[in-house]
């Protein structure tokens, strides 16, 4: 029996070489990597003319929106972006219309993904309002809890340090990472008090507010926590040297902790929100070089686990205000993430199998995505394949998302995602969504 696809001609990326050869696949999985002359035959085979071919790439950090919130995003919009960008799978963060914070609202959403997706899509949860449901959501499915230390998203303050003791007590037992967002609410508040007080209402104002000192304070409540309860903490976005200096000595203390970092806190600073304005503003916001430079050794060092693209879209309406602390926070990142990423390597500060141990291999591992995140005999077939060489400028306008700017819009890049599989099923080529709705699978 002839297998459903062979892709030949290609360089393949496997956990510790790149090897010159062919891949067969076949009921969604791969069934064969080797030379040519030993695949099998299928019923179709392509040509990849030399190209890379990259495990798929799991980003662990998205807000697909949909639901009350369709109107800056949906499952389909944010996943043909995802496709489009050579994400394969994505994990999506609760603080949705309505919060994902039960078992129902969670099975409520994976029902719509399920319709809609064009790539895979994972879930989180935020805390519950009773500790009982906890388990009742880990069992329908999602991969972790995402608590925000800078105001209350779910059923625990975090004021409430008692309860959230017990919170994350469970989530240990449960098994489940607990994701921070991590700013100190009282810090912050307060700050933005005196702030506003004062009048001051533009960008620098914003950055005052939403400080390194706020988020390092939280990131070592958050450890602490992980230390007093046994839960595994991911910190996510991480921006500023100090934090990654926090981490750092959490991991060397054996606590389990792990942390992420966004393309744009790698490669934008402070100064490009002079530039950009409104469009650039994010939380956390873009920090100084000084911090860029942190971040990047500590991603050398493996201090950072994963690079995430934390994909927030907004409608363009609602970047545009006088007044920052009206301004919606965040941009789209899934289509820019790959080629911004794959440009570093080219540029030589990142090597292509530290880049897809960052976008793929671990976070399969630290969010056990089963049978995802790299190239291997019996794994699904999520390929990214990537003409490593050809330039490009990035055009928001042309985004699947439907958030349609970017601080990296007119950015030159180099490296360029070509096609995407999906599960045995090409849903990109040359930058046309051909996938159904439904593709994607719901992780569980
Ligand atoms: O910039 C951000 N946008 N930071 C967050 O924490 C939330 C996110 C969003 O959902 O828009
Ligand atoms: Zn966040
Ligand atoms: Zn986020």
């Amino acid at each position: 029996m002839p297998v459903d696809l062979v892709l030949k001609n290609a360089k393949i990326c496997l956990l510790d070489r790149i090897v010159e050869a062919g891949l067969a696949i076949n009921d969604g999985r791969i069934v064969k990597v080797s030379k040519e002359v030993n695949l099998p035959p299928a019923c179709e085979n392509l040509n990849l003319k030399g190209n890379l071919v990259l495990p798929g790439v799991i980003d662990a950090h998205v807000h697909l929106r949909d639901q009350d919130l369709s109107y800056k995003e949906d499952f389909f919009t944010g996943t043909c972006a995802a496709a489009s960008g050579g994400v394969t799978t994505v994990l999506d963060m609760p603080n949705n219309m309505p919060v994902t914070m039960s078992s129902e609202s969670l099975l409520k959403r994976m029902e719509i993904a399920a319709k809609n997706s064009i790539v895979n899509v994972a879930f989180y949860s935020a805390f519950p309002k009773r500790l009982e449901e906890m388990r009742e959501i880990v069992e329908s499915g999602a991969k972790g809890f995402k608590f925000f230390f800078s105001r209350q998203i779910g059923g625990v303050s975090p004021e409430d340090e008692e309860s959230l003791r017990i919170f994350f007590r469970e989530a240990a037992k449960l098994s489940v990472p607990v994701l921070i967002h991590a700013e100190d609410k009282t810090f912050l508040d307060s700050k933005m008090e005196e702030l506003k007080k004062n009048g001051r209402c533009n960008i620098s104002a914003f950055s005052e507010a939403h400080s390194v000192e706020s988020e390092t304070k939280a990131i070592g409540r958050a450890v602490e926590m992980s230390h007093a309860s046994g839960a595994h903490v991911h910190i996510c976005h991480v921006s500023a040297g100090q934090s990654v200096n926090v981490v750092s000595s959490a991991k060397r203390r054996g606590i389990h902790v792990t942390c992420e970092v966004t393309p744009h806190h790698l490669l934008l600073s402070q100064y490009e929100m002079k530039h950009q304005g409104f469009i650039a503003l994010t939380n956390p916001p873009l920090r100084s070089e000084t911090d860029q430079e942190a971040l990047w050794l500590a991603l050398k060092s493996d201090v950072i686990d994963i690079i995430s693209s934390d994909h927030a879209p907004h409608a363009l309406h609602e970047k545009m205000k006088e007044s920052v602390w009206d301004v919606s926070t965040g941009f789209p990142g899934l289509e820019t993430m790959v080629p911004l990423m794959l440009t570093q390597v080219n540029n030589g500060r990142l090597s292509l199998l530290s880049m897809v141990r960052l976008m793929s291999k671990r976070p399969s591992e630290i969010f056990r995505i089963r049978g995802r995140g790299c190239l291997r005999e019996g794994y699904y077939a999520d390929l990214t394949v990537v003409n490593f060489k050809r330039e490009w400028k990035i055009d928001s306008s042309k985004f699947y998302s439907k958030a349609k700017f970017s601080p990296f819009n007119g950015k030159i890049v180099k490296g360029k995602v070509i096609k995407t599989f999906v599960n045995g099923q090409l849903v990109m080529d040359e930058g046309e969504i051909i996938g159904k709705p439904g593709t994607g699978e719901i992780i569980r």
